[in-house]
């Protein structure tokens, strides 16, 4: 689906593994994904009260609870055909659950991604889940990658940009057309597309979800492209684009 807007917005529903093979070698700019991190079963087997907390929630959803081999194959793929499909010295960030990092850092490697920085994302407002019991979980990590080359764009305006962001988390604001259950609030998407791309370049969302990246590339006028495997949040994704949030 292609939207009316000034940049093209390509919004694919299907698995990521066979959707790829759409995208043209050297044609991304910028890979900024936010994949399934894997926490649904590790989540489950430590019956964390987690299904309580949330109605709509990770670990019953689906897309979270692979084993780490079936897991591992998917982020391989998706490293690799990111890794094609980027022009030289272009950038991928991908958000990953902090135990996981290493794992990405390898497999990326072997695709020929030049590894940068890992940074965080502190949400200042974190939900205080069982905060007599123990510290509350209130950061995500990122990974940021370029490809065969040691630097990329990198638009800091001659500013300082610390690799640790501090930011609220997602607005009810982005989530009135529906939520997705780890969406990500667009100004933090934002943040990674202006400093790391121009206007009119492409973005690539493998893993989009409800679609915070699209948003954040629309507003910003870079072209874009995402797929979504769920169907629910595939349309939410289409909503949002739609709309200026
Ligand atoms: C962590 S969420 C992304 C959330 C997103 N950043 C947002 O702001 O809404 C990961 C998404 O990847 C999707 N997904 C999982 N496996 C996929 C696959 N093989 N192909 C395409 N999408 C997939 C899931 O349905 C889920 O919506």
């Amino acid at each position: 689906m292609e939207t009316a807007t000034r940049t093209p917005l390509y919004l694919l529903h299907g698995d990521a593994t066979e959707l790829f093979s759409d995208v043209r070698t050297e044609s991304v700019d910028l890979v900024l994904t936010d994949p399934p991190y894997n926490l649904g079963t590790f989540m489950a087997d430590r019956q964390t009260n987690l299904a309580a907390m949330r109605a709509n929630n990770f670990v019953k959803a689906g897309w979270d609870n692979q084993n780490y081999d079936q897991w591992t194959l998917l982020m391989d793929c998706f490293l690799a055909e990111s890794a094609r499909c980027l022009r030289l010295g272009g950038a991928l960030v991908t958000f990953m659950s902090i135990i996981k990092v290493e794992s990405i850092v390898r497999l990326a490697e072997k695709h020929g991604l030049y590894y940068k920085t890992t940074g965080i994302w502190h949400k200042t407002n974190p939900m205080p889940r069982n905060m007599n019991l123990h510290f509350v979980n209130s950061t995500e990590s990122w990974v940021y990658f370029t490809k065969k080359k040691k630097t990329g764009t990198f638009n800091n305006g001659g500013k300082v940009v610390h690799d640790f962001i501090s930011m609220a988390a997602t607005p009810a604001s982005e989530k009135r057309l529906g939520a997705h259950p780890t969406q990500k609030p667009v100004q933090l998407m934002e943040h990674f597309i202006r400093l790391l791309t121009n206007p009119g370049e492409e973005i690539l969302d493998p893993f989009m979800g409800s679609g915070s990246s699209g948003v954040a590339a629309r507003n910003l006028e870079r072209r874009f492209t995402g797929f979504e495997k769920d169907e629910t949040y595939y349309k939410l994704a289409r909503a949002r684009v739609q709309i200026d949030e």
